[in-house]
């Protein structure tokens, strides 16, 4: 595959404290890249300044709080006239669990984070994107393919991602800017922890009574979490890097063992995928 020249070209990760989008603005660094990291706290990007090579710009941004979003847009419009800009939304929660046992505020919250935010970080920077035939890159899931149980919260966000990459993909056309979705698998990150984290929290603060009727699942998706195999968050950093450095990008890319098998249970029809999972998951 050819590669796209990176002079000239700027890039804006958000939610690089951590995990996949710390390791992707290390990774862009590296190449040349001019980086903005998205972070929400100060020491967030003195840490990531320490590993800087060439050129890495912590800007505070959280993605549920517009006039963050529009210093930011400010700040970079401002420096970066005439550049080549890219966007990678990458910040994202996670909840696993039964619908049931879910706290309506960690939904909301991460509906707020996964999809509201990341459509009000695009519509503020396509005009930057747009001017230049910059890139967007959304990350998306392998449960952004298929549903399973214990991610319906979850899922629900990453097919919205989904969408609005397979939207946003011909919509944009017009102006030469790329979009590509990137569907991850497991990856080494905080996030697993975070699951763990939030098990334990369902489970102190669920009826047992009604705990005990999704145990089976429960303990399912559990077992899966922890015996599924991983990639390192650099890793997948190259791997997002090429939706940026592709002369022609890919609509999806997939990172880690965990997204090629979402792909293959996608290609069984819902009835089929279904009895599947039930057999997997209760016989
Ligand atoms: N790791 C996996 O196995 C995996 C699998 C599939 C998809 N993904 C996706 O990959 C992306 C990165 O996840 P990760 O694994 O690297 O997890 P992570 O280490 O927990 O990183 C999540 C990032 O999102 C940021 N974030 C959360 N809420 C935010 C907000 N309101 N505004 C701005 N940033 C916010 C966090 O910032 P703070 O530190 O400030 O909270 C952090 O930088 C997510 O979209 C996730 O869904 C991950």
């Amino acid at each position: 595959m050819k590669n796209r020249s990176l002079n000239n070209q700027t890039v804006l990760i958000t939610g690089a404290s951590s995990g996949i989008g710390f390791a992707t603005a290390i990774y862009f660094d590296n190449i040349g890249i001019k980086v903005y990291a998205g972070v929400r706290k100060e020491s967030d990007g003195e840490r990531l300044k320490e590993h800087e090579i060439n050129n890495i710009t912590p800007v505070i941004l959280d993605v549920c709080d517009y006039p963050s979003i529009q210093r930011a847009f400010d700040l970079i419009k401002k420096k970066e006239e005439g550049t080549i800009f890219n966007l990678i939304n990458n910040a994202g929660l996670s909840l696993n669990g039964p619908l049931e046992l879910m706290d309506q505020n960690d939904i909301q919250k991460l509906i707020d984070v996964n999809v509201t935010g990341l459509l009000t970080v695009t519509r503020t920077f396509l005009p930057l994107i747009r001017e230049k035939m910059g890139r967007l890159v959304n990350i998306s899931s392998g449960h952004g393919l298929v549903a399973v149980p214990d991610k319906s919260v979850y899922a629900a966000s990453k097919f919205a991602v989904q969408a609005v990459s397979e939207s946003l993909r011909v919509e944009l056309m017009p102006f030469g800017v790329f979009v590509s979705n990137i569907v991850v698998g497991k990856i080494n990150t905080n996030v697993l922890g975070k699951i763990m984290a939030e098990r334990q929290k369902m489970t102190e603060q669920t009826n047992y009574e009604v705990y005990e009727l999704y145990r089976t699942q429960i303990e399912y998706f559990d077992r899966e979490v922890k015996n599924l195999p991983s990639i390192e968050a650099s890793e997948a950093a190259e791997m997002i890097s090429r939706a940026l450095t592709d002369e022609k990008p890919k609509m999806q890319y997939l990172v880690g063992p965990g997204a090629k098998k979402m792909k293959i249970l996608a290609l069984f029809p819902p009835k089929m995928r279904g009895k599947m999972l039930y057999k997997a998951i209760f016989k």
